[in-house]
């Protein structure tokens, strides 16, 4: 079975471009780019050429996510799993592999309905990445961009999928309750980050709950706070520990209407010793919902 090294890459379709530029910039201390060839805005955060590629349309969710693997060999592996589990796959087109600045590419759709494009040979920026605004940086190195929560259509499904088929590993779950919903939600990883991709079936009618960016000081989750209230971003929930990852984290409104969360401090899995847990709620303290005005 071929090995995901990596969230790479998220796509996302938005219907304010203006809005997420000064969001991007603004807020989260990303470097905006020039478009790309197929017209997307480019985001990069770390030495990656992009790590987010804004398509304006009305959808306002996530239009694909981009798992990083090492070589074509190992595209090539995880297409024939693919293929065993009677997943149709399709690979990239020429203007596919420019647009996302990468050697090669094959995509899916998966259980929840999202396109999902397994490259390898991401572009790397001309010059090194320092941002504006978060002086530590962002933590990528080794552990990707950062991680996903989606909205489950099946939970099991996904779950099923995801390691027996892509070779996720499980890190945990957690069952507890979120603002008068019981959810059940699934953390998987591919490095040492506690977890790239998780999931749970939510009241939602986005695919997207929220992606996490993770810096490399907490005076840096401080800083972004402070930047949302005074840029009227709004707060979906306040500051707060998790319990499973112990991320020191807080979670905002983008412009599109999912969540950002910015940590601090995730834990790194060691798959010689982990220990598969449920916990039974989401945060050790803090997290308490925001209802944006
Ligand atoms: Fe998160």
């Amino acid at each position: 079975m071929g090995t995901v090294a990596e969230l790479g890459y998220l796509g996302f379709e938005v219907s304010d471009l203006g809005a997420w530029r000064r969001f991007a910039r603004d807020v989260l201390g990303l470097a905006v780019g020039a478009p790309r060839p197929d017209g997307a805005l480019p985001l990069r955060m770390d030495r990656h050429a992009h790590r987010f590629l804004l398509h304006e349309g009305p959808a306002d969710d996530v239009a694909y996510v981009g798992w990083e693997l090492g070589d074509q060999a190992a595209v090539d592996e995880i297409a024939r799993g693919l293929d065993r589990a009677g997943v149709p796959v399709r690979a990239g087109t020429a203007a596919e592999i420019a647009g996302r600045g990468v050697a090669g590419l094959i995509w899916f759709v998966d259980p929840n309905g999202i396109r999902t494009e397994i490259f390898h040979g991401a572009a790397l920026g001309r010059e090194g990445f320092v941002s504006d605004l978060v002086r530590s940086g962002f933590n990528t190195a080794g552990q990707g961009m950062g991680h996903v929560l989606v909205n489950a259509r099946d939970s099991s499904e996904t779950e099923r999928f995801y390691r027996e088929v892509l070779g996720f590993t499980l890190s945990d779950y957690v069952d507890a309750e979120a603002m008068g919903h019981r959810f059940h939600a699934v953390f998987l990883h591919v490095n040492p980050r506690h977890h790239s991709l998780a999931f749970a079936e939510l009241p939602l009618k986005k695919r997207l709950h929220h992606v996490m960016l993770e810096v490399n000081s907490i005076d840096d989750v401080g800083a972004t706070f402070d930047r949302c209230q005074e840029l009227g971003v709004p707060l979906q929930r306040t500051l707060g520990r998790h319990q499973n990852d112990r991320m020191v984290s807080f979670y905002g409104y983008t412009p599109s209407g999912f969540c950002f969360e910015v940590g601090w401090g995730g834990r790194e899995i060691d798959d010689r010793n982990w220990v598969v847990r449920t916990y039974p709620g989401a945060s050790e303290w803090g997290h308490r919902p925001v209802v944006p005005a």
